[in-house]
Protein backbone atom coordinates (compact mmCIF):
# COMPACT_ATOMS: atom_id res chain seq x y z
CA UNK A 1 0.00 0.00 0.00
CA UNK A 2 0.86 3.86 -0.60
CA UNK A 3 2.77 5.59 2.50
CA UNK A 4 2.11 8.96 3.04
CA UNK A 5 3.80 10.96 5.91
CA UNK A 6 4.12 14.20 7.21
CA UNK A 7 5.42 16.15 10.54
CA UNK A 8 4.84 19.57 11.99
CA UNK A 9 7.78 21.10 13.66
CA UNK A 10 6.99 21.97 17.37
CA UNK A 11 7.16 25.59 18.16
CA UNK A 12 4.41 27.76 18.69
CA UNK A 13 0.65 27.29 17.92
CA UNK A 14 -0.49 25.77 14.78
CA UNK A 15 -2.00 28.22 12.88
CA UNK A 16 -4.69 27.90 9.98
CA UNK A 17 -1.92 27.57 7.44
CA UNK A 18 -0.28 24.65 8.91
CA UNK A 19 -3.87 22.99 8.64
CA UNK A 20 -4.90 23.47 5.38
CA UNK A 21 -1.07 22.81 3.95
CA UNK A 22 -0.48 19.63 6.19
CA UNK A 23 -3.12 18.63 8.92
CA UNK A 24 -6.29 18.59 6.95
CA UNK A 25 -4.86 16.25 4.45
CA UNK A 26 -2.65 13.94 6.48
CA UNK A 27 -5.83 13.94 8.60
CA UNK A 28 -7.89 12.74 6.03
CA UNK A 29 -5.49 10.58 5.01
CA UNK A 30 -5.05 8.73 8.48
CA UNK A 31 -8.79 7.92 7.73
CA UNK A 32 -8.18 6.45 4.57
CA UNK A 33 -7.48 2.73 5.24
CA UNK A 34 -6.04 1.94 2.12
CA UNK A 35 -2.68 4.02 2.55
CA UNK A 36 -0.17 3.90 5.64
CA UNK A 37 -0.29 7.27 6.74
CA UNK A 38 2.57 8.48 9.06
CA UNK A 39 2.32 11.66 11.23
CA UNK A 40 4.87 12.98 13.69
CA UNK A 41 5.87 15.72 15.76
CA UNK A 42 8.80 17.09 14.60
CA UNK A 43 10.43 18.08 18.11
CA UNK A 44 14.13 17.88 17.01
CA UNK A 45 13.21 20.14 14.19
CA UNK A 46 11.94 22.50 16.66
CA UNK A 47 15.26 22.91 17.95
CA UNK A 48 16.77 24.55 15.22
CA UNK A 49 14.43 27.52 15.81
CA UNK A 50 13.62 27.75 19.11
CA UNK A 51 16.31 27.55 22.62
CA UNK A 52 13.20 27.98 24.94
CA UNK A 53 12.45 24.56 26.37
CA UNK A 54 9.50 25.24 28.14
CA UNK A 55 8.58 26.20 24.86
CA UNK A 56 9.40 23.53 22.67
CA UNK A 57 7.41 21.13 25.11
CA UNK A 58 4.66 23.07 25.79
CA UNK A 59 4.23 23.34 21.88
CA UNK A 60 4.74 19.49 21.52
CA UNK A 61 1.68 19.00 23.63
CA UNK A 62 -0.21 21.29 21.62
CA UNK A 63 0.50 20.29 18.27
CA UNK A 64 -0.45 16.83 19.66
CA UNK A 65 -3.74 17.11 20.63
CA UNK A 66 -4.44 19.59 17.72
CA UNK A 67 -4.12 16.13 15.49
CA UNK A 68 -6.03 14.46 18.07
CA UNK A 69 -8.77 16.86 18.01
CA UNK A 70 -8.94 17.28 14.23
CA UNK A 71 -9.99 13.61 14.39
CA UNK A 72 -6.78 11.65 13.82
CA UNK A 73 -7.41 8.06 13.51
CA UNK A 74 -4.45 6.78 15.51
CA UNK A 75 -5.41 3.22 15.12
CA UNK A 76 -5.02 2.99 11.40
CA UNK A 77 -1.99 6.31 10.99
CA UNK A 78 1.24 5.64 13.16
CA UNK A 79 1.24 8.80 15.38
CA UNK A 80 4.76 9.56 16.91
CA UNK A 81 7.06 12.15 18.20
CA UNK A 82 10.37 12.56 15.94
CA UNK A 83 12.62 12.02 19.26
CA UNK A 84 11.03 8.75 20.69
CA UNK A 85 12.47 6.86 16.94
CA UNK A 86 16.55 7.07 17.81
CA UNK A 87 16.65 5.27 14.64
CA UNK A 88 16.05 8.96 13.17
CA UNK A 89 18.72 10.42 14.66
CA UNK A 90 21.28 7.57 13.83
CA UNK A 91 19.73 7.54 10.08
CA UNK A 92 20.43 11.11 10.18
CA UNK A 93 24.15 10.85 10.53
CA UNK A 94 24.73 8.37 7.96
CA UNK A 95 22.50 10.52 5.51
CA UNK A 96 24.65 13.35 6.58
CA UNK A 97 27.44 11.60 5.36
CA UNK A 98 26.20 11.05 2.16
CA UNK A 99 24.45 14.28 1.11
CA UNK A 100 26.61 16.73 -1.17
CA UNK A 101 27.62 20.33 1.02
CA UNK A 102 26.38 22.18 -2.24
CA UNK A 103 22.88 20.92 -1.74
CA UNK A 104 22.29 22.58 1.24
CA UNK A 105 24.18 25.58 0.36
CA UNK A 106 20.65 25.82 -1.84
CA UNK A 107 18.17 25.42 1.03
CA UNK A 108 15.91 28.45 0.72
CA UNK A 109 15.71 28.32 4.47
CA UNK A 110 19.21 28.43 4.93
CA UNK A 111 19.71 31.26 2.47
CA UNK A 112 17.07 33.75 3.87
CA UNK A 113 18.62 33.63 7.12
CA UNK A 114 21.88 34.56 5.95
CA UNK A 115 20.61 36.82 4.01
CA UNK A 116 18.64 38.37 7.15
CA UNK A 117 21.82 38.16 9.05
CA UNK A 118 23.61 40.13 6.20
CA UNK A 119 21.29 43.30 5.81
CA UNK A 120 21.16 43.47 10.11
CA UNK A 121 24.95 43.13 9.50
CA UNK A 122 25.39 40.17 12.07
CA UNK A 123 28.06 37.43 11.11
CA UNK A 124 26.01 34.52 9.54
CA UNK A 125 28.77 32.17 10.54
CA UNK A 126 27.43 33.08 14.15
CA UNK A 127 24.50 33.17 13.50
CA UNK A 128 23.72 29.85 11.14
CA UNK A 129 24.04 26.51 13.67
CA UNK A 130 24.56 23.42 11.94
CA UNK A 131 21.34 22.19 12.93
CA UNK A 132 20.03 24.75 10.32
CA UNK A 133 22.42 24.12 8.12
CA UNK A 134 21.86 20.58 7.97
CA UNK A 135 17.96 20.73 8.70
CA UNK A 136 16.94 19.03 4.90
CA UNK A 137 18.91 15.89 5.53
CA UNK A 138 17.22 15.57 9.62
CA UNK A 139 13.80 16.05 6.82
CA UNK A 140 15.17 13.56 4.85
CA UNK A 141 15.86 10.91 7.70
CA UNK A 142 12.37 11.44 8.68
CA UNK A 143 10.86 10.75 5.29
CA UNK A 144 13.01 7.79 4.33
CA UNK A 145 12.96 6.37 7.45
CA UNK A 146 9.38 5.04 6.72
CA UNK A 147 9.89 4.79 3.29
CA UNK A 148 6.81 7.33 2.68
CA UNK A 149 5.69 7.82 -0.89
CA UNK A 150 3.83 10.67 -1.06
CA UNK A 151 4.62 13.83 1.74
CA UNK A 152 1.73 16.06 2.39
CA UNK A 153 3.53 19.84 2.45
CA UNK A 154 2.57 23.36 1.71
CA UNK A 155 4.48 24.78 -1.13
CA UNK A 156 7.75 25.82 1.12
CA UNK A 157 8.80 22.48 2.01
CA UNK A 158 9.00 21.49 -1.63
CA UNK A 159 12.50 21.97 -2.10
CA UNK A 160 12.98 20.02 0.83
CA UNK A 161 11.48 17.18 -0.83
CA UNK A 162 13.36 17.21 -3.51
CA UNK A 163 16.37 16.47 -1.39
CA UNK A 164 15.01 14.09 -0.18
CA UNK A 165 14.92 12.52 -3.16
CA UNK A 166 18.04 13.10 -4.29
CA UNK A 167 20.02 11.96 -1.09
CA UNK A 168 17.94 8.93 -1.38
CA UNK A 169 19.05 8.27 -4.56
CA UNK A 170 22.64 9.40 -3.96
CA UNK A 171 22.56 6.71 -0.95
CA UNK A 172 20.76 3.83 -3.14
CA UNK A 173 23.61 4.40 -6.11
CA UNK A 174 26.28 3.87 -3.71
CA UNK A 175 25.12 1.36 -1.21
CA UNK A 176 21.42 -0.33 -1.75
CA UNK A 177 18.20 -0.09 -3.34
CA UNK A 178 16.90 0.21 0.36
CA UNK A 179 14.70 3.84 -0.38
CA UNK A 180 11.84 4.81 -2.11
CA UNK A 181 11.75 8.14 -3.49
CA UNK A 182 9.37 10.57 -1.55
CA UNK A 183 6.96 13.10 -3.69
CA UNK A 184 5.37 16.12 -2.17
CA UNK A 185 1.79 16.60 -2.43
CA UNK A 186 1.17 19.98 -2.45
CA UNK A 187 -2.60 20.92 -2.39
CA UNK A 188 -3.18 23.00 -5.71
CA UNK A 189 -6.27 25.55 -4.64
CA UNK A 190 -4.32 26.11 -1.76
CA UNK A 191 -0.79 27.11 -2.62
CA UNK A 192 0.69 29.15 0.68
CA UNK A 193 -2.17 30.32 2.83
CA UNK A 194 -1.27 34.05 3.41
CA UNK A 195 -1.36 36.13 6.69
CA UNK A 196 -2.92 39.29 8.26
CA UNK A 197 -0.21 41.14 6.57
CA UNK A 198 -0.89 39.65 3.25
CA UNK A 199 2.74 37.96 3.32
CA UNK A 200 3.01 33.88 3.83
CA UNK A 201 1.14 32.92 7.41
CA UNK A 202 4.18 32.21 9.73
CA UNK A 203 5.05 31.77 13.04
CA UNK A 204 8.12 33.46 12.15
CA UNK A 205 6.46 36.54 10.68
CA UNK A 206 3.92 36.82 13.85
CA UNK A 207 0.95 37.21 10.75
CA UNK A 208 -0.77 33.95 11.74
CA UNK A 209 -4.40 33.06 12.68
CA UNK A 210 -4.03 30.51 15.65
CA UNK A 211 -6.45 27.66 14.74
CA UNK A 212 -8.50 27.21 18.34
CA UNK A 213 -8.35 30.74 19.03
CA UNK A 214 -11.76 31.26 21.03
CA UNK A 215 -14.32 32.55 19.47
CA UNK A 216 -14.31 36.24 19.93
CA UNK A 217 -10.58 36.22 19.54
CA UNK A 218 -11.08 34.36 15.83
CA UNK A 219 -13.18 36.82 14.95
CA UNK A 220 -10.81 39.30 16.29
CA UNK A 221 -8.07 38.57 14.09
CA UNK A 222 -10.26 38.01 11.16
CA UNK A 223 -11.01 41.41 11.51
CA UNK A 224 -7.20 42.18 11.22
CA UNK A 225 -6.81 40.84 8.10
CA UNK A 226 -5.60 43.44 5.41
CA UNK A 227 -7.76 44.88 3.04
CA UNK A 228 -7.34 47.18 0.28
CA UNK A 229 -9.76 50.42 0.67
CA UNK A 230 -11.78 49.56 -1.29
CA UNK A 231 -15.62 51.07 -0.46
CA UNK A 232 -18.81 48.70 -0.11
CA UNK A 233 -20.05 48.66 -3.77
CA UNK A 234 -16.87 48.70 -5.38
CA UNK A 235 -15.95 45.75 -7.22
CA UNK A 236 -12.96 43.49 -5.78
CA UNK A 237 -10.37 41.56 -6.89
CA UNK A 238 -10.72 38.11 -5.34
CA UNK A 239 -7.10 37.30 -6.70
CA UNK A 240 -5.54 39.96 -4.48
CA UNK A 241 -7.02 39.19 -1.83
CA UNK A 242 -6.41 37.68 1.61
CA UNK A 243 -9.74 37.52 2.88
CA UNK A 244 -10.89 35.18 -0.27
CA UNK A 245 -7.34 33.67 -0.20
CA UNK A 246 -8.65 32.25 3.15
CA UNK A 247 -11.97 31.49 2.11
CA UNK A 248 -11.02 29.36 -0.91
CA UNK A 249 -9.14 27.28 1.35
CA UNK A 250 -11.97 26.40 3.61
CA UNK A 251 -14.74 27.29 1.30
CA UNK A 252 -16.61 24.18 -1.03
CA UNK A 253 -16.10 24.85 -4.47
CA UNK A 254 -19.75 26.19 -5.29
CA UNK A 255 -19.09 28.32 -2.15
CA UNK A 256 -15.88 29.88 -3.40
CA UNK A 257 -17.64 30.87 -6.72
CA UNK A 258 -20.25 32.32 -5.26
CA UNK A 259 -17.71 34.65 -3.16
CA UNK A 260 -15.77 35.43 -6.45
CA UNK A 261 -19.40 36.95 -7.55
CA UNK A 262 -20.16 39.00 -4.46
CA UNK A 263 -16.69 40.26 -4.58
CA UNK A 264 -16.78 41.31 -8.36
CA UNK A 265 -20.30 42.64 -7.20
CA UNK A 266 -18.87 44.99 -4.32
CA UNK A 267 -19.20 42.73 -0.99
CA UNK A 268 -18.40 45.00 2.03
CA UNK A 269 -14.94 44.01 3.78
CA UNK A 270 -17.04 43.92 6.68
CA UNK A 271 -19.76 41.22 5.86
CA UNK A 272 -16.79 39.34 3.96
CA UNK A 273 -15.22 38.93 7.29
CA UNK A 274 -18.04 38.04 8.92
CA UNK A 275 -18.67 34.95 6.69
CA UNK A 276 -15.42 33.99 6.52
CA UNK A 277 -15.35 34.19 10.73
CA UNK A 278 -18.34 31.73 10.24
CA UNK A 279 -17.02 29.68 7.49
CA UNK A 280 -13.89 28.90 9.58
CA UNK A 281 -16.38 28.88 13.11
CA UNK A 282 -18.10 26.44 11.62
CA UNK A 283 -15.48 23.91 10.55
CA UNK A 284 -13.32 24.13 13.74
CA UNK A 285 -15.74 24.38 16.40
CA UNK A 286 -16.39 21.30 17.65
CA UNK A 287 -12.72 20.46 17.17
CA UNK A 288 -11.75 23.48 19.25
CA UNK A 289 -14.20 21.93 22.36
CA UNK A 290 -12.17 18.44 21.95
CA UNK A 291 -8.94 20.18 21.87
CA UNK A 292 -9.72 22.21 25.09
CA UNK A 293 -10.70 18.83 26.72
CA UNK A 294 -7.30 16.86 25.25
CA UNK A 295 -4.91 19.84 26.51
CA UNK A 296 -5.94 19.03 30.34
CA UNK A 297 -5.47 15.42 30.03
CA UNK A 298 -1.47 15.46 28.84
CA UNK A 299 -1.25 11.19 30.53
CA UNK A 300 -3.84 10.39 27.25
CA UNK A 301 -1.99 12.74 25.34
CA UNK A 302 1.29 10.71 26.21
CA UNK A 303 -0.37 7.64 25.98
CA UNK A 304 -1.08 7.83 22.51
CA UNK A 305 2.30 8.69 21.68
CA UNK A 306 4.18 5.86 23.46
CA UNK A 307 1.62 3.41 21.86
CA UNK A 308 2.91 5.49 18.40
CA UNK A 309 6.17 5.15 18.71
CA UNK A 310 5.79 1.72 19.70
CA UNK A 311 4.16 1.17 16.03
CA UNK A 312 6.97 3.38 14.20
CA UNK A 313 9.70 1.42 15.43
CA UNK A 314 8.57 -1.54 13.90
CA UNK A 315 8.87 -0.13 10.91
CA UNK A 316 12.58 1.98 11.82
CA UNK A 317 14.21 -0.72 13.48
CA UNK A 318 14.75 -3.42 10.47
CA UNK A 319 15.37 -0.73 8.10
CA UNK A 320 18.01 0.89 9.98
CA UNK A 321 19.64 -2.55 10.81
CA UNK A 322 19.65 -2.61 6.98
CA UNK A 323 20.99 0.27 6.24
CA UNK A 324 23.85 -0.65 8.64
CA UNK A 325 24.69 -3.39 7.52
CA UNK A 326 24.34 -1.44 3.79
CA UNK A 327 27.42 0.62 5.01
CA UNK A 328 29.32 -1.51 6.69
CA UNK A 329 28.17 -0.99 10.37
CA UNK A 330 28.32 -4.50 11.50
CA UNK A 331 28.91 -6.70 14.42
CA UNK A 332 32.05 -8.67 14.39
CA UNK A 333 30.13 -12.29 14.47
P1 LIG B 1 6.38 23.55 9.61
O1 LIG B 1 6.25 23.11 11.00
O2 LIG B 1 6.97 24.88 9.33
O3 LIG B 1 4.97 23.53 8.93
C1 LIG B 1 4.15 22.35 9.00
C2 LIG B 1 3.41 22.17 7.68
O4 LIG B 1 2.55 23.29 7.44
C3 LIG B 1 2.82 23.81 6.15
N1 LIG B 1 2.62 25.26 6.18
C4 LIG B 1 1.79 25.90 5.38
N2 LIG B 1 0.97 25.46 4.40
C5 LIG B 1 0.22 26.39 3.76
N3 LIG B 1 0.27 27.72 4.06
C6 LIG B 1 1.08 28.20 5.02
N4 LIG B 1 1.11 29.50 5.30
C7 LIG B 1 1.89 27.28 5.74
N5 LIG B 1 2.80 27.41 6.76
C8 LIG B 1 3.24 26.15 7.01
C9 LIG B 1 4.27 23.47 5.87
O5 LIG B 1 4.55 23.47 4.50
C10 LIG B 1 4.37 22.10 6.47
O6 LIG B 1 3.89 21.13 5.55
N6 LIG B 1 10.35 20.90 8.15
C11 LIG B 1 8.91 20.87 8.32
C12 LIG B 1 8.48 19.79 9.30
C13 LIG B 1 9.01 18.46 8.95
C14 LIG B 1 8.51 17.59 7.95
C15 LIG B 1 9.35 16.44 7.99
C16 LIG B 1 7.45 17.66 7.06
C17 LIG B 1 10.08 17.85 9.53
N7 LIG B 1 10.30 16.63 8.95
C18 LIG B 1 9.14 15.37 7.13
C19 LIG B 1 7.25 16.59 6.20
C20 LIG B 1 8.08 15.46 6.24
C21 LIG B 1 8.46 22.21 8.86
O7 LIG B 1 9.21 22.95 9.43
O8 LIG B 1 7.13 22.45 8.74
Amino acid sequence: PQRVLTGITTTGTPHLGNYVGAIRPAVAASRDTSIESFLFLADYHALIKCSDPEQVSQSSREIAATWLALGLDTDNAVFYRQSDIPEITELNWILTCNAAKGLMNRAHAYKAVVQANEESGEDPDFAVTMGLFCYPVLMAADILMFNADKVPVGRDQVQHLEMARDIAQRFNHKFAELFRLPEAVVEDHVALLQGLDGRKMSKSYGNTIPLFLPEKQLRKHINKIKTNLLEPGEPKDPDDSTVFQIWAAFASEDEAARMRKDFAEGIAWGEAKKQLFELINAELGEARERYNELMADPAYIESVLQRGAERAREYSVPLLAKVREAVGIRRMS
